[in-house]
């Protein structure tokens, strides 16, 4: 621990996995450079959370027994979330000013603005925290600007131009943009993003430089993001800057060690992991056209179902063997640092990306919704770390499909190429959070500034 810093960071963190993840971490990473740092999270969630280094404090959603799945709608949990959560985050700040540890930043998860107001109303700093790449939160600035008609429409048929951006079709546009009316509840909460970011005294994405460098450049001066991630635990990017080595966060039961018992007697590259993240909702049908897509690619997998467990067909249960393991949860880190795991399919969630761009594991991407199919566009054709499939006119990736993209990442005519890629991201990675590197000197500013 370096010399503790005056002052204490609030890290306010939406509670689902995918939030809770990068959140925590970013509250370890300053915790590691000598600053008190605070996790507020709802109540469900504490006895997910552990840390060494961070206090972990609950405020309320209005929910405090299971959260979102209590609510009648997610319009209700929303709005009980910025009442409740408001009243209650507040309600922490004036704990901690009579402890000797007054807080004088908050740092909030971008889905709960309202969290900026209760910073103003204590005249202490507010920062946000996007947990998506800072190209999709370029798309969303362009709506919320008016540069782009809302919903967005692609009639001549040419693709979508953005400064920093390649050209985009419909497809690879954050899928709530393109949706008509009725339009989901979640379009408010992310355009509402960013209604007031000129309020903020700081501008924080899970991203880094060198993987958007591009985009950076064409929006210096338009909004000032500062990149901090990737925000991996930094032990796995060979690194020891976090007291923790990992996330700490995990709201179902791992089965890590029989994941890793299985991975070990498997030879290196051999393996494919495939996992659809936290909240994806994956149909019957799909579920059975991946199945037989793993069984005619011919190579072992780990397959993360959640709880997609009885969507499986029997005859492929019974024909898997030792060519599969099959569990509800696991520890995503671990199985992707091993050796043995050779291609990720993942529905590209912005944390599943970075950690296959971290630890140098070619994906195939199969995006589901929100700002997936971006992600994967970007993983394709940006950085050239794998592949994205092609869904039918019925929107499912036929077995077929599957097969040819597992073919092409682990053992086709591109795979050495996608392979060096990865890695060079994985290096990349490393220096952005390494001492000096540019991540890493962004936080430093922060923190000079701060105190
Ligand atoms: C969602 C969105 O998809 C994502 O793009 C957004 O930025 C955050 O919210 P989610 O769908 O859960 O998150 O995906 P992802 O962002 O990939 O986060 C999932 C997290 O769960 C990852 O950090 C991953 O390591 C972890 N995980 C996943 C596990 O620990 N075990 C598993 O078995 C599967």
């Amino acid at each position: 621990m370096k010399n503790q810093k005056r002052g204490h960071v609030i890290v306010l963190t939406y509670p689902a996995q995918g939030h809770i993840n990068p959140l925590l971490q970013f509250a370890k990473r300053l915790a590691s450079k000598g600053v008190k740092a605070t996790l507020a999270t709802a109540h469900y969630t504490l006895k997910s959370i552990y840390s060494t280094t961070v206090g972990i404090e609950p405020i309320s959603d209005g929910y405090d027994e299971s959260g979102f799945s209590q609510s009648p709608s997610v319009q209700a949990y929303l709005d009980s979330f910025r009442t409740v959560g408001s009243r209650t985050l507040s309600e922490l700040v004036l704990k901690f000013s009579s402890s000797g540890s007054p807080v004088n930043c908050i740092v909030y998860d971008s889905l709960l603005p309202w969290a900026l107001d209760v910073a103003k109303k204590f005249n202490i700093y507010g920062a946000v925290f996007f947990t998506n790449s800072a190209s999709v939160c370029s798309i969303f600035w362009h709506i919320t600007h008016g540069h782009l008609n809302f919903p967005v429409t692609q009639e001549s048929g040419a693709p979508l131009l953005m400064p920093g951006l390649p050209p985009l079709d419909l497809p690879d546009l954050p899928s709530f943009l393109s949706q008509p009316a009725p339009h989901s509840p979640y379009l408010a909460l992310i355009l509402d993003q960013f209604s007031s970011l000129e309020e903020n005294d700081w501008l924080f994405c899970n991203s880094f430089e060198e993987l958007e460098n591009e985009l950076l450049n064409d929006m210096l001066g338009l909004w000032p993001l500062l990149m901090i991630g990737p925000m991996v635990p930094s032990a796995y990017l060979d690194q020891q800057i976090d007291g923790d080595i990992a996330y700490g966060a995990s709201l179902w039961k791992p089965t890590t060690d029989e994941c890793i018992k299985w991975l070990e007697k498997k030879l290196p590259d051999s393996v494919i992991y495939i996992s659809f993240g936290s909240m994806a909702d994956i149909t019957a049908k799909q579920v059975e056209e991946i199945a037989w897509g793993l069984k005619a690619s011919d190579q072992h997998f780990l397959w993360v179902v959640k709880e997609s467990k009885n969507k499986l067909p029997s005859e492929f249960m019974n024909a898997i063997g030792e060519t599969g393991l099959v569990v509800t949860w696991c520890n995503q880190l671990e199985v992707l640092a091993h050796p043995a795991v050779g291609c990720f399919i993942t529905h590209c969630g912005w944390n599943s990306t970075l950690e296959g761009l971290s630890l140098g594991v070619p994906m195939v991407g199969v995006p589901q919704w929100s700002d997936q199919p971006t992600n994967a566009k970007f993983v394709e054709e940006l950085w050239g770390v794998g592949v994205r499939v092609k869904k039918n006119e019925e929107g499912i990736v036929t077995k077929e499909e599957l097969e040819m993209c597992i073919r092409e990442v682990m053992v086709g005519e591109r795979s050495g190429e996608i392979k060096r890629n990865a890695l060079k991201w994985r290096e990349a990675a490393k220096r952005a959070v390494g001492n000096g590197g540019n991540s890493d000197e962004n936080i430093n500013e922060f923190l000079m500034e701060l105190f």
